[in-house]
């Protein structure tokens, strides 16, 4: 076989079989089949597209190319969730400890992330002592008794994903439908999951910016995972604004305890409720989604759930006290109110800038290399649909410096405003089955 033969093949809208795209992922991350040649079939691919089987076999290569998490001596059903990209995503920290409460095992690897905020272990770290050092005996052991655990990633998950990314990046093909599914499917499948639910964001500050796009994406993704045996669902949600109202490390922390709690957002609860009954579904620890719903719904009224956040911080380190006394969570030296420039309607807040303002103070990352500021970020006020009058606080900063020009501008070009009233948006538009 040569890669140039194949190149032109796709090229061309022909599909390639299951051994051809073996012959290229290997070829790819063995070094054999040089980048140049990759770049030029990820056009192409751009271009031509995938059928829904061939986008299933490069998913599968990728998971072959490198180490695969296995998950076999925890037991009952693995479900994973994976969400393709919100500022200040708190669910995670709130889905974790309550789907674990209704009995469903939660064994999450994750990592450290990259721009806005940090990852799920970065804001796990705001809690004194909390460490995701385990090794897989203890990991295992920790998931079977408490249902829950987080670990860090390691091994060596995925290489040919990682290395076909990189190469996207700067070659103009990252967004294309078969690519980013394999890419991301490839990660929850190597990972070890059952199952996986996904949630697809749409709106202003999300990948998918139409709901078009997002439609297409799951059920993309959908049909990879049902194809190899992975029972997969997605669930597309709104990102025209973030959720919650909590963006930055230990906010974030806050903002999931509260939420365990039974009063945080409303639109953090019920995008946890709709997805959390959806894993315990899927986990076959309810005959229906409303059951599903409503044993969540008791495990945060009887709290149940913040139980289990405490003993699954207890488990890995970390000073549980927070949990009742959230005030000793890091604290950021001062608090700046960003006001409203004159009276109107809160018509959208993009995400992505918003985003950028928590980074520059300090709660992202902007490289690989940078420090976290854990106690820094923002509290939203208004959210879309609000109605604003002059002066009143849209943002309040949480900073450990004064000077936050720059961070006030971001946040005043995120929002935008109307004059009339403006009508609230979906929080959940549709579930993709197949
Ligand atoms: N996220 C991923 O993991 N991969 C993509 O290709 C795009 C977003
Ligand atoms: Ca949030």
């Amino acid at each position: 076989m040569r890669m140039v033969d194949l190149i032109e093949k796709k090229r061309d809208g022909k599909e390639l079989t299951k051994e051809e795209i073996i012959f290229i992922v290997e070829g790819f991350t063995d070094g054999s089949i040089p980048d140049y040649q990759m770049s030029a079939l990820a056009m192409a691919i751009y271009f031509q597209g995938m059928t829904p089987e061939e986008t299933a076999y490069l998913t599968m290569a990728m998971v072959e190319s490198g180490d695969q998490i296995d998950l076999s001596a925890i037991e009952g059903v693995k479900v994973d969730k994976h969400s393709t990209g919100g500022v200040g995503d708190t669910t995670t920290l709130v889905l974790a400890p309550l789907v674990a409460a209704v009995g469903v095992p939660v064994a999450k690897m994750s990592g450290r992330g990259l721009g806005h905020t940090g990852g799920t272990i970065d804001k796990l770290e705001a809690v004194t002592g909390f460490h995701v050092e385990i090794d897989n005996d203890e990991f295992n052991r920790l998931v079977n008794t408490n249902k829950v655990a987080v670990v860090g990633q390691s091994g060596n998950l995925t290489p040919a994903d990682k290395k076909l990314y990189g190469l996207r990046d700067v070659t103009g093909s990252v967004s294309s439908i078969p690519l980013i599914a394999s890419s991301i499917m490839s990660k929850k499948i190597a990972s070890g999951a059952d199952a996986i639910v996904l949630d697809v964001k749409t709106g202003a500050g999300a990948f998918m910016k139409t709901l078009d796009d997002a439609k297409e994406l799951a059920s993309t993704m959908v049909k990879i995972g049902n194809q190899v045996g992975r029972k997969t669902m997605a669930v597309i949600s709104d990102m025209s604004q973030p959720l919650g109202f909590a963006i930055g490390n230990a906010l974030e922390v806050k903002e999931a305890i509260d939420t365990l709690k039974g009063e945080g957002p409303e639109d953090l609860r019920e995008l946890c409720l709709v997805l959390g009954s959806q894993m315990v579904y899927l986990a076959g620890e309810a005959a229906s989604l409303e059951e599903a719903r409503t044993k969540l719904e008791e495990v945060i009224a009887n709290g149940k759930a913040l139980e289990t956040f405490k003993t699954f911080l207890a488990a890995q380190g970390g000073d549980a006290s927070v949990v009742d006394q959230p005030e000793r969570l890091p604290t950021a030296q001062f608090t700046i109110e960003v006001p409203a420039k004159e009276d109107g309607y809160v018509a959208e807040i993009i995400a992505d800038d918003i985003g950028t303002a928590a980074m520059i103070l300090g709660a992202g990352r902007a490289t690989k290399e940078s420090e976290i500021d854990l106690a820094v970020g923002l509290i939203l006020h208004k959210k879309v649909g609000d109605q604003v009058k002059q002066g009143e606080s849209l943002v309040t900063i949480h900073s450990n410096t004064q000077d936050v020009d720059q961070v006030i501008e971001r946040i005043y070009q995120s929002y935008g405003f109307s004059k009339g009233p403006v009508e609230a948006l979906p929080l959940v538009y549709c579930e993709i089955k197949e």
